[in-house]
């Protein structure tokens, strides 16, 4: 008898944790045991407004975003720092469940990982010093030095520009360090990140050029079903007003 309802006590055990997982849906494996509902982003914390450091922890309209998402899919968020270029394998790996960086979708990218929907959207910019800049439009890149975060879309686009020279940092801060030291013409980087280091620093500007719109998404694993459930959390966020909120908590106008 005793023997019975302890076999009963485990397939009970067993049936419940296996609940709890399905509903958070994660598949990253942390190694940490039976701590499986968590969801661990993959994100680059430098990139205010869209995921930042304040003291310890890592805010922005993606910290927040990814929260409420996993709010609703009963899972703990843990954001996980890394370099940009690493986000789409530590996501097509499993490494982390999903990817979430101010990042754009593009074809590139879609052959290794699957996108949500679009959260928002945004463009890349010029940032140059405010004085004697040698580049005054798009055009004037052709003949500059310009920085860029590595593996980002601003690298891409720069990267295809005839006699642009590129220099890459692994983070858009050091790029605008090097362009208040004058190592270099121009940066090219998403707009509201740029409007973040033409506040925090004197003597840039951003150019008053247009640029294609890009959609940010959050990135999965391939075939990963956590899509869905994204997406489905998603539409509900957008459509009670939650997404708006948070990205006018950080984006004033
Ligand atoms: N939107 C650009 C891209 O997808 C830049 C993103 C950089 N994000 C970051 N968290 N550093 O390539």
């Amino acid at each position: 008898m005793k023997k019975i309802i302890a076999l009963l006590l485990v397939a009970v055990l067993a049936a419940s944790s296996a609940l709890v997982l399905a509903s958070c849906g994660g598949n990253s494996d942390t190694g940490s045991g039976d701590t499986k509902t968590e969801l661990h982003m993959a994100t680059n914390a430098f990139f205010e407004p869209y995921e930042y450091y304040e003291g310890k922890k890592v805010v922005g309209i993606d910290a927040e975003i990814a929260d409420a998402i996993c709010k609703k899919l009963g899972c703990k968020l843990v954001i996980d720092d890394m370099e940009f270029d690493s986000i789409i394998t530590a996501v097509s790996s499993g490494k982390a469940d999903f990817g979430m960086a101010g990042m754009t979708v593009t074809d590139e990218r879609k052959k290794a990982v699957d996108f949500t929907d679009s959260y928002t959207t945004a463009t890349q910019v010029i940032i140059v010093p405010e004085e004697g800049n040698k580049v005054n439009n798009g055009d004037d890149l052709a003949k500059a030095s310009v920085g860029v975060q590595l593996g980002t879309t601003g690298d891409i686009y720069v990267s295809d520009i005839k006699g642009a020279s590129v220099e890459r940092f692994s983070k858009g801060a050091d790029a605008v360090l090097a362009l208040t030291k004058g190592k270099v013409d121009a940066v090219v980087i998403d707009n509201e990140p740029a409007k973040a280091f033409v506040e925090q620093n004197d003597g840039i500007k951003i150019l008053d050029e247009p640029f294609e719109k890009e959609d940010y998404a959050i990135c999965l694993k391939k075939g990963s079903d956590l899509t869905a459930k994204i997406n489905k959390a998603l539409k509900e966020l957008k459509e009670d007003g939650t997404i708006k909120k948070i990205v006018d908590k950080y984006i004033g106008d």
